[in-house]
This record gives structure tokens, sequence and C-alpha cells, in this order.
């Protein structure tokens, strides 16, 4: 008789011990504990069968080839999957499968009255070249085009700066060259030229006083180009002389 036909025997029971080795140990162990044993055969088994189902069907990945996998073509494919709606059937309402999510993700506000496609992309443009113009400048020099336009843009934009000016740059710098004004009492009438003051206000301030320039095709000739002047209204609205 082995060590564990003994031990099972002074545990004075009548079953037959199928594995003597597990009968021994069950025998000694609390309820307790052969509960946590069951469980954990139960889990272990459960896990096996899924394990199973999964590796023996459709792996969930599928990685094809000739995918493009770059973070732009993530960020295109996120937005066009976004602005589709797939719960919609595409046989009944294919407009609102293929772009149904658009309007869910655009939902207007108080200040605006329409989003487009487009109107999204003309306002993330600004955004881009709004960065570019307030970012350092990189060729600094006399003639450097982007200076000129960095430094122009800041003093656009520079609010406080404004604030702080108010009036002084027009009343200070600009009225004098153009021959003052009668309300100061700075304006002379017998030296102040007219021709003078609309040549400073077009060339050195590039600002339209009544009347502005284009180049355009001659109406007799086309393949002439020619000077017009124009009555100079507002921005939108231009009557040709
Ligand atoms: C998709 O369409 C359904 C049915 O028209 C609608 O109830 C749901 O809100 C839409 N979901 C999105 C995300 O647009
Ligand atoms: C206007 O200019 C003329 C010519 O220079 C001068 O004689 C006259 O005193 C000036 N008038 C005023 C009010 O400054």
């Amino acid at each position: 008789m082995t060590e564990e036909y003994k031990q099972f025997d002074s545990a004075k029971t009548d079953k037959i011990p199928i594995v003597p080795g597990l009968v021994k140990h069950i025998s000694g162990l609390k309820f307790t504990e052969l509960i946590s044993i069951i469980v954990i055969f139960v889990v272990s088994l459960v896990c096996v069968v899924f394990v199973i189902l999964f590796t023996t069907g459709k792996p969930t990945v599928v990685v094809e080839e000739n995918v493009c996998v770059t973070a732009a073509c993530l960020k295109s494919a996120s937005y066009v999957v976004g602005n589709m709606n797939k719960s919609v059937d595409p046989c009944k309402n294919f407009y609102k499968y293929a772009c149904g999510g658009f309007t869910n993700n655009n939902r207007l506000d108080s200040e605006t009255y329409s989003k487009t496609v487009y109107s999204k992309l003309y306002y993330e443009n600004e955004e881009k070249l709004k960065n570019i113009l307030e970012s350092p400048v990189v060729n600094g020099n006399d003639h450097s085009a982007e200076r000129k336009l960095k430094d122009m843009f800041a003093s656009c934009t520079n609010s406080y700066l404004k604030e702080r000016a108010k009036g002084y740059p027009f009343l200070k710098k600009i009225l004098p060259n153009t021959g003052g004004w009668y309300v100061l009492g700075t304006w002379n009438s017998s030296t102040w030229n007219m021709q003078n003051a609309l040549e400073k206000v077009h060339m050195d301030y590039w600002t339209n006083a009544l009347f502005r320039f284009r180049v355009a095709t001659d109406w007799n000739d086309w393949k002439k180009r020619v000077i017009e002047a124009c009555i100079h209204v507002n921005v939108y609205q231009d009557f040709d002389l």
C-alpha cells in the first residue's frame, strides 16, 4: 500500500479513490478552498473555449497590403468615416449614409448660419495663415518681404498698441503730410494742392481716395492692357469712368 492509500484509510471514508492524490488533497481542504478551486477551473475552461473560438474564426485585425497607414492617411480616413452615418441604409438614403455624420459633427450656433466642407477648409486655412504670420521672422533684413508682411500683420492685430496710440498716427503723421485739416486749423487753403495730396494718399499710403486705378484688358483691343481709373465708392462697388 502506498503512502496515499494509508492516509486515505486514516480519513476513514468508504469512497473508492479514483485519483488517490487528488482525493487525499480534497479531503484535507476547507469548503471555501474547494469552491475557489472550482471557480478557477470553470473560469479557465471558459477562457480556453473563447481562445479556441476566436483563433479559429476570422482574425479581428485584417492587415492588408498596399494600404496607406501614414498619419495623414489615417486622419483623412477618419474624417471621411466620421462624416458618414453607417446606421442609415445606403439603399434607402445614400446621401444620409455618406454625409449624414457631417451635420451631426458640425452643429450651427447663434453666430453661424451655415457650415460647409468648403467654409470649414476656408477657416482652417485662415487659421494656418494666421499661425504663419504670427511665427517669428526668419529673414529679418531690410528688404525681406517676410519681415514686411509679418510686421504689417503685427501692426494691424496689436489691439493693445492701437488702443494706446489712439488717433496719434493719423493726426501727427498722416495729416501733416497731406496738408492738414481745417477742423484742427492746420489746413492752409492758399498752399494746399489737391494733386499733391492725392498723390501722397495713393502712392505713399496705398489708399484709394475718390477713385482707384486698375490694370485691365482694353475693351477695343483684347491684346492690349490699359490703366483704368474707377470712381471709388467702397471695396465692393466700383463705377467705371
Ligand atoms: C444617423 O441616422 C439616424 C437615422 O436617421 C439618426 O437617428 C442618428 O442620429 C444619426 N447618427 C449620426 C451620428 O448622425
Ligand atoms: C498760408 O500760407 C501762406 C503762404 O505760405 C502764408 O502766407 C499764410 O500766412 C499761411 N496762412 C496760415 C493761416 O498759416
